[in-house]
């Protein structure tokens, strides 16, 4: 029995030394050598192409390298074939890591000294206490509870919106499209953590930015697909948002014209909020494979007809 990790080599040789260790029993193939197709029972990858099913006839799990499952075409995907989203600590505590940043950021209007700076331009502004900023999480899943639990620590009030109903210490939480009203009304700050899906995608726009408070900040970590990017641009510019900070775009890099590089009220990072690790993402992957060995619900499986 074996795995084919096919994605990106330094990591791949890290968790193959991992299973030689930790897990001599089963096989750690790196693309594109595989040994015998028959034998691979789980593929890690990032977005594999269709025809790779065809060639492994008895593949029981594909293992997405990533938190995301959106880059897959699920429709190509076997129906016997369970699909796993990456739910591992080094990922987690790099997207914590993230929005604490951005979060403070906009908290603390560095993006407009950043611009004040390049134009020679001193302009100190009030400082807001913390317990006058509100930062609301849209999605309350593995990320979006982590960093609402780290972001605590700050003092903000905390809001979170998800699909189902959730209780979380500390957050007032809000579900559903009925209470998404409420909830953008009180965000100062606002922070996608979504996954993208049919029901998700184009979520941060227009009809979103005008139901936050005057002057709100976004942070767009999940994808580029949640943001309409001409939407933002409207309520940046037009004062409804007052800085925007983005990890994820649409295309990616976004065009040498695209208008997001120069804009002096958007803070850009090259879709690096998190990612996978080589040390504890392996564990993960070695972990959950032997929960479906051993008949125990894995980490981070997704269901399809929800797209995530
Ligand atoms: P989870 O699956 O753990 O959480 C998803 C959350 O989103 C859940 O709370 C879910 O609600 C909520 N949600 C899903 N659909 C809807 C909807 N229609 N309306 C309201 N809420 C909804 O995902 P993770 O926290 O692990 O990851 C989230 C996303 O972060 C990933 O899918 C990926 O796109 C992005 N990401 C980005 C990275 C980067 O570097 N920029 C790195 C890693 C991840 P419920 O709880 O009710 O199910
Ligand atoms: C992920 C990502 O989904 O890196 O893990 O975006």
């Amino acid at each position: 029995m074996s795995v084919l990790y096919k994605s990106e080599s330094d990591r791949g040789r890290a968790w193959q030394a991992l299973f030689a260790d930790h897990a001599p029993d089963i096989g750690f193939h790196l693309w594109p050598e595989m040994g015998d197709p028959a034998a691979i029972r789980y593929l890690a990858a990032w977005a594999p192409a269709a025809d790779i099913f065809a060639a492994l006839p008895n593949l029981e799990v594909l293992f997405s390298i990533g938190a995301g499952v959106d880059q897959l075409d699920l429709s190509q995907v076997p129906q016997s074939v369970a699909v796993v989203r990456m739910v591992e600590a080094g990922l987690t505590e790099g997207m914590v890591e993230y929005a604490v940043f951005a979060t403070l950021a906009l908290h603390r209007r560095v993006i407009d000294y950043i611009s004040d700076q390049r134009q020679g331009r001193w302009q100190p502004a009030r400082l807001v206490p913390p317990a006058k900023r509100r930062v609301g999480v849209m999605g309350l899943g593995v990320l979006g509870q982590a960093v609402l639990a780290r972001l605590s620590a700050f003092g903000f009030p905390l809001l979170g919106w998800s699909r189902t109903p959730h209780t979380i210490a500390g957050v007032d939480c809000y579900a559903g499209r009925e209470q998404l009203p409420d909830f953008l009304a009180q965000c100062d700050i606002l922070i996608c953590l979504l996954p993208l899906t049919p029901e998700t995608r184009g979520i941060l726009c227009r009809e979103t930015f005008d139901q936050l408070p005057e002057g709100a900040g976004l942070i767009n970590a999940g994808r580029g697909g949640h943001l309409i990017e001409s939407d933002l641009l409207d309520a940046l510019d037009g004062g409804r948002l007052a800085g925007a900070v983005l990890d994820v775009l649409n295309s990616e890099p976004p065009p040498a014209t695209h208008p997001f590089w120069r804009h002096p009220k958007i803070l850009l990072t090259p879709h690096v909020a998190s990612m996978t690790t080589a040390d504890t993402g392996g564990q993960a992957l070695l972990d959950n494979i032997r929960r479906h060995q051993a008949g125990i619900p894995m980490q981070g499986l997704i269901r399809r007809d929800l797209g995530y």
